[in-house]
């Protein structure tokens, strides 16, 4: 069978830090408030010239050299973002232009914070068709552009980034227990949840933008109920439980939903991969940036079982489990 093996990932990061202190100058908000609720201390914000495209053509980049690719062995481009440069074009065409890549397929997703486990997915399921080989799954945002800088309910808690990863379609026998690649994805969306965080702008509706606008504590209690779940579900899938999991790299919204998604699921707080404490929440940026950051730095390895989470507006939330 054809299995979608992970063989590069990379990140990007705007230039700009922005400490807590730094944003209390402007913002009616605390150091101590956002550490506390958050966990956050800094996030990234995108300035002049740095963009969706920009940030994700980078993260690109870094993810194809890892994977010891050149730009034009990639066939398929699947970028999730809810901050596309323009409307149209697809933000995955820009990053095509960045790279130079030449013919190839390349088109947007987009399901907010769990935009990237919804690229997995859709990349995963084209690869193992047996049409494409090399796919750039990319998460990448600048929520700094369409948050309400007045509402510190909000504006305290984003920031932008981009994260990429290269999956490539190989020939495999191995069973879930051993082999490498995707093993499991699972996705829900429930849009009956609309309300609760949404843009309140569109092309169809206002013909603005529109700035984000969340209930953050209802959030919160579906995100802990639905990621725990999910990745039960994601690893009953591959035939595996908690116990052969070495890492989840879960979506950095909240430190206390991190903490409270592992206990639920009986995981110990250190296989849980943190990095809202130095990029806020990223949307789809996020779970593929903090991928990166624990792969370089050596944590995950070749051959550990990761799980991927993230859940987001509509509502959307997804899993997958994959073996490095
Ligand atoms: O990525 C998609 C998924 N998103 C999430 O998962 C976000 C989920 N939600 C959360 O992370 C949390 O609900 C928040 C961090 C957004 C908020 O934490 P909370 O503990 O639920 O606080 P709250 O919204 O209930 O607000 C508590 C208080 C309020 O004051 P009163 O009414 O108790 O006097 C707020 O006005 O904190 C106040 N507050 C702030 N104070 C200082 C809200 N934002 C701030 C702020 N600085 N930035």
């Amino acid at each position: 069978m054809i299995r979608s093996v992970l063989t590069g990932t990379g990140s990007a990061l705007p230039v700009r830090r922005v400490s807590n202190a730094e944003l209390a100058e402007t913002v009616d908000t605390s150091d101590a408030w956002i550490v506390e609720r958050t966990g956050i201390r800094f996030r990234h914000i995108a300035g002049p010239g740095e963009t969706t495209g920009t940030l994700g053509a980078d993260a690109a980049r870094a993810a194809i050299a890892a994977a010891g690719l050149v730009p034009t062995d990639i066939d398929l481009i699947v970028l999730a973002t809810a901050t596309p440069d323009q409307t149209f074009p697809a933000t995955a065409t820009k990053v095509q232009a960045l790279l130079e890549i030449g013919d190839c397929v390349a088109f947007d997703v987009a399901a907010v914070c769990s935009g990237f486990l919804y690229a997995v997915q859709v990349a995963d399921a084209m690869l193992r068709t047996g049409i494409h080989k090399r796919a750039l799954v990319i998460g990448a945002e600048t929520f700094s552009r369409i948050l309400d800088w007045e509402d510190r309910a909000t504006c305290v808690l984003f920031g932008d980034g981009a994260g990429a990863i290269v999956l490539e379609a190989h020939d495999s026998d191995d069973t879930p227990a051993d082999a490498r690649g995707v093993l499991a994805t699972r996705l829900h969306a429930d849009g009956r949840h609309n309300d609760l965080l949404y843009v309140d702008g569109g092309p169809s509706t206002t013909g603005t933008v529109g700035k984000l606008r969340m209930k953050g504590r209802e959030v919160f209690r579906h995100a802990v109920t639905n990621l725990s779940a999910v990745m039960g579900e994601s690893l009953d899938l591959a035939g595996l439980t908690t116990a052969d999991v070495d890492w989840v790299v879960p979506h950095q919204a909240n430190a206390r939903i991190l903490d409270a998604t592992a206990r639920k699921l009986g995981l110990s707080p250190d296989r849980v991969v943190v990095t809202v404490d130095q990029h806020a929440n990223t949307s789809a940026a996020s779970v593929p940036l903090a991928l990166d950051v624990a792969t370089r730095d050596g944590r995950i390895k070749r051959g550990h079982l990761v799980v991927l989470e993230a859940m987001g507006g509509g509502f959307t939330w997804g899993a997958a489990v994959i073996r490095m």
